[in-house]
């Protein structure tokens, strides 16, 4: 239904989308997840063409959307958008709102589309509000109301931009229940959201958005409980992390000591945890990979989870292989005793040619 062809946006000083490559068939819906700033809003306005994309193309069905020969006018109506400050007219009552763009811009009767309207109005749980001003709504039935005029157009597809996150928490459920029983309808949609549960529950499939592009797409389940990719992985698991990469065996000790210490104020990580993360680290980066085995390039990042407070060292380095419940010098005496679990692995990972994870609580 919607292809997108190496889709770029550019603007002055960030280029949000790079390179994204997708396809929406009819009956998706489809989550639209990721860091603040990774270009979700970017992406669904490229789509209706809020926004002009610099590179690359969109098609709707068979016609190249992005062509200068598009009726962009004509398209948009096709695709109805839900954002998250509502933006309804302030001086059209609620049936009113509803009503214009069938009556402007397809040229319906008032009456069908009064009736239509007020459909719909049924249909999110609202029909006693329709001489009512926008004014006159909570945030929870602004959103709904939003949403039926979305539907009005009767769109191919429906576009929504976190339409629950400006609500008050007590209202996020009636428009999620909404949104939900658009999508048990066979509604293609595309949401950008936070709620992860909510996400889980509605879509059939998950784009997480990061680095210019979709970094990882898959089911629910593949992407909210197997995760293949690290940043999917501390997305998902509201992980806070800290990163070191040591070229040629220059590795600036004294820099990273504040950088862990920054990092684990940031988080309000224990003290004593801290100190035996800081020794971990020493032991394991000084101790055992740049002298006792003289490795070169090394990567590491140490993981802080919100949920379990657990910190996780994960490193990975190209050089011989070690192990580390069979060394039985002081620094890996020191690295087993301050942790609580080590797992290592040989074998190439992300260009190097061994890891190792450390758990420390
Ligand atoms: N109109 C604009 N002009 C300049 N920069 C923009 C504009 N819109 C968005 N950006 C920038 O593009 C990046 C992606 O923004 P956005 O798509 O809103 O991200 P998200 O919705 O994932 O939080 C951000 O760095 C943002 O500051
Ligand atoms: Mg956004």
């Amino acid at each position: 239904m919607i292809r997108l062809e190496h889709v770029k946006k550019v603007y002055p000083n960030v280029t949000p989308l790079c390179d994204v490559n997708a396809e929406i068939n009819a009956g998706d819906v489809i989550s639209v997840i990721g860091p603040s700033g990774t270009g979700k809003s970017t992406l669904l306005r490229c789509i209706n063409l809020l926004e002009r994309p610099d590179g690359g193309k969109i098609y709707f069905g068979d016609e190249e959307i992005t062509s200068p020969r598009c009726d962009i006018y004509k398209i948009r109506q096709k695709m109805g958008m839900v954002f998250q400050q509502f933006n309804l007219f302030g001086n059209l009552t609620v049936i009113e709102n509803i009503m214009l763009a069938p009556v402007k811009l397809k040229g319906e009767s008032r009456q069908s589309a009064y009736e239509n309207g007020m459909r719909l109005l049924r249909q999110v749980g609202l029909p006693e509000k329709y001489m009512n001003y926008p004014d006159e709504l909570s945030g929870g039935q602004k959103q709904r109301i939003a949403i039926a005029r979305a539907l009005a157009m009767n769109p191919d597809v429906i576009l929504l931009d976190e339409p629950t996150s400006a609500l008050d928490p007590t209202m996020v459920g009636e428009v999620q229940t909404v949104i939900r029983e658009l999508a048990r309808s066979g509604k293609t949609m595309m949401i950008v959201t936070h709620e992860m549960n909510f996400a889980r529950a509605i879509c059939s499939r998950v784009f997480y958005l990061d680095e210019g592009g979709i970094y990882e797409e898959g089911t629910p389940n593949e992407i909210f409980t197997n995760p293949k990719r690290e940043k999917t992985r501390r997305f998902i698991q509201h992980l806070h992390v800290t990163e070191f990469t040591i070229r040629n065996g220059v590795f600036d000790f004294p820099g990273s000591v504040s950088k862990i210490d920054a990092f684990c104020r940031k988080n309000m990580a224990g003290a004593k945890q801290e100190m035996k993360l800081q020794l971990v680290f020493e032991e394991l980066m000084q101790g055992i990979l740049l002298s006792s085995l003289n490795v070169k390039n090394i990567y590491a990042a140490v993981e802080y989870s919100e949920g379990s407070g657990e910190i996780m060292l994960d490193v990975k380095y190209d050089g011989p292989m070690m192990n580390i419940s069979e060394g039985d010098d002081v620094s890996y005496s020191l690295v087993k005793a301050e942790s609580s679990d080590i797992q290592y692995m040989a074998g190439e990972s992300d260009g190097f040619t061994n890891r190792v994870k450390i758990s420390i609580q």
